[in-house]
């Protein structure tokens, strides 16, 4: 029997696609183990839940390193560590630069709330309110260099309604995005290889 695929979290706030990932392992329904947390933010409600489960977090200040390529670095060691397959960006709030990009491009996913390529970066919710669109959604893609543009591998969409708050949106999304992600990780991983 072969090993499972080895995923590595990366997170900044809360970590509900981090939960929706630990339930749908639990399931059966997403066949991999979260062999590591990233987060940047030392406060951040995502490194309680994964301490719950037992995962090992890896927990850094952008501020304390010299560069992004240094501490990129220093995640890279942890990730060969904990023999990490595939990174689930889940609310990582930062651009991934260079140095990760060599190790693991075509391994490392996104997900975003919007129908890509509308509203990349920043409040994604409310730049689709504050269009007057009628639709938007959650769109999964790979990562590259640019901010929220690489390959788009999933979409799926949400009718905006008449009056809906920024609360009411999001929570409709985040539904979505609960069931997409882990659905979409296992159809991933199902094709490919390990490194
Ligand atoms: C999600 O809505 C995701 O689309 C975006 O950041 C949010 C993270 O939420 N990239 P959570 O921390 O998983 O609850």
């Amino acid at each position: 029997m072969s090993a499972k695929i080895k995923l590595a979290i990366f997170a900044s706030g809360t970590g509900s696609n981090y939960q929706a990932i630990e339930q749908a392992i639990r399931a059966g329904k997403l066949e991999a183990e979260v062999g590591l947390v990233v987060c940047d933010q030392p406060e951040a409600k995502v490194i309680e839940k994964a301490r719950q489960n037992n995962r090992p977090v890896f927990i850094f200040k952008a501020v304390d390193y010299q560069e992004k390529a240094v501490f990129e670095q220093a995640i890279i060691n942890e990730l060969e560590m904990h023999a990490v397959d595939w990174i689930i960006l889940a609310g990582y709030m930062r651009l991934v630069g260079s140095t990760l990009l060599k190790r693991y491009q075509g391994r490392m996913i996104n997900i975003h709330p919007s129908l890509l390529p509308a509203f990349p970066g920043l409040d994604a919710i409310g730049q689709a309110l504050k269009a007057g669109v009628k639709v938007s959604g959650v769109t999964i893609h790979y990562i590259d260099s640019g901010m929220d543009t690489g390959e788009i591998i999933a979409q799926e969409a949400v009718n905006v309604k008449i009056g809906m708050t920024h609360e009411q949106l999001q929570t409709t999304i985040q539904q979505i995005e609960h069931d997409l992600y882990p659905r979409t990780i296992q159809q991933l991983i199902s094709k490919g290889d390990s490194f």
